[in-house]
């Protein structure tokens, strides 16, 4: 597995949660899935062999043998024009052959639920995407069209790991024994999300106490000038569709407004900790109901980026890889390659001259 570890809010905890594991567990993506299906965007659940689950946490090998590409005619993806060879990797001293295991019964039900979805999914496990991982994608983008394509993002993800090894690490019920996890694949119909639209709503004891902008890192004019009609529609849809239907009355969901101003259930995520509060603070929204009830006098606190100037760097910044490295490896710019070996030689000729200069006389 390639994984470079930063730490961030996704996997730190500082005290102020008491999110217990069974609202963890309800907000598994098949929990909330069949309750509120018709507000959300269209989707397949599939359960992962317990093989599938092996592989993707081992760390011995990388991706994939490309077979599953055989019922996919339109791919264009460079990625698999070598498909059908094994992945080979060097070092100085030796040379290994990696041979990915197959999963031939698993591969044709994840391609028929891709084609069945149009062709290209967003891919998630029960609670979490590998939004960590866009990077290492040829487009990077979590835009998927093939079974290699997935494994190649859930085994380079972080988040990924966390749902599998260590989903109730925040919950202050540590003593109280784990529910029982069936972990599933979850495709979902790829969908061209402005951020812009996407916002995050924080709902506490079945009131709607906060809403954040989602992209918090950028400017959005349109939030601005259209405040109180976003604040209304998303206070409606919670209203009319979200509000005490779900299985806790403390929970964080996620919405999409689009262009005509319909409003779509995008995600359900625990109230707590693990669940990235963005333009609110946890301790804003929980300590002691005292914040929270300010928050919410007049309707839910809405916050979103106010100007360019408080515009931040992107939270999934630190798990990229320099852009440089990424156009190296993939050769998506021949010319930086060129650059880099130029660079490389120039500096052995010059430290070779430097040690013939410092060569004792
Ligand atoms: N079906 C989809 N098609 C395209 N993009 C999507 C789709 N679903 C979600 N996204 C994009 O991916 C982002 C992350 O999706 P999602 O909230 O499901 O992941 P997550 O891992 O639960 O994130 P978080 O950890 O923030 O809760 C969304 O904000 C949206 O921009
Ligand atoms: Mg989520």
């Amino acid at each position: 597995m390639i994984r470079v570890i930063f730490t961030d809010g996704h996997i730190s905890g500082s005290g102020y949660c008491s999110m217990k594991k069974e609202q963890v567990a309800n907000c598994q993506f098949s929990v909330w899935y069949p309750i509120f299906k018709k507000h959300t965007i269209k989707s397949q659940i599939l359960p992962l062999p317990q093989n599938v689950i092996d592989y993707l946490l081992d760390d011995g090998t990388l991706v994939v043998s490309g077979s599953d590409h055989s019922t996919q005619p339109t791919h264009t993806n460079s990625y698999n024009s070598d498909a059908e060879e094994d992945v080979q990797w060097s070092d100085d001293e030796t040379t290994t052959t990696v041979t990915a295991p197959e999963f031939p019964e698993f591969t044709s039900k994840v391609l028929e639920a891709i084609n069945a979805l149009g062709g290209c999914v967003f891919p998630k496990l029960n609670w979490s995407a590998p939004r960590d991982a866009n990077w290492i994608a040829l487009n990077s983008s979590l835009e998927c069209r093939s079974l290699s394509e997935i494994f190649l993002l859930f085994k380079s993800s972080d988040f990924i790991t966390h749902d599998l090894t260590q989903p109730f690490l925040q919950c202050s019920d540590q003593d109280s024994p784990d529910p029982v996890i069936s972990y599933e694949l979850v495709l979902r119909k790829w969908s061209e999300l402005i951020p812009g639209g996407e916002f995050r709503c924080f709902v506490k004891e079945n009131k709607l106490i906060a809403i954040s902008q989602r992209d918090y890192t950028q400017y959005y004019q349109h939030i601005l000038t259209q405040e109180q009609n976003i604040s209304h529609a998303i206070q409606d849809f919670f209203s009319q569709h979200i509000q005490y239907h779900f299985l806790d009355e403390d929970f964080v969901f996620d919405v999409y407004r689009d262009s005509q101003g319909r409003v779509w259930l995008i995600d359900l995520n625990p109230f707590g900790e693990v669940t990235d509060s963005l333009l609110f603070r946890w301790d804003e929204l929980t300590s002691g109901g005292e914040a929270a009830q300010q928050l919410q006098q007049d309707g839910p606190a809405f916050r979103y980026t106010m100007s360019e100037v408080t515009v931040q760097p992107s939270p999934c910044l630190s798990y990229r890889i320099p852009r440089d490295f990424v156009d190296l490896s993939t050769g998506e710019d021949a010319y930086k390659l060129i650059d880099f070996l130029k660079l490389k030689k120039n500096q052995q000729e010059e430290s070779e001259e430097e040690e013939e200069g410092n060569a004792p006389p």
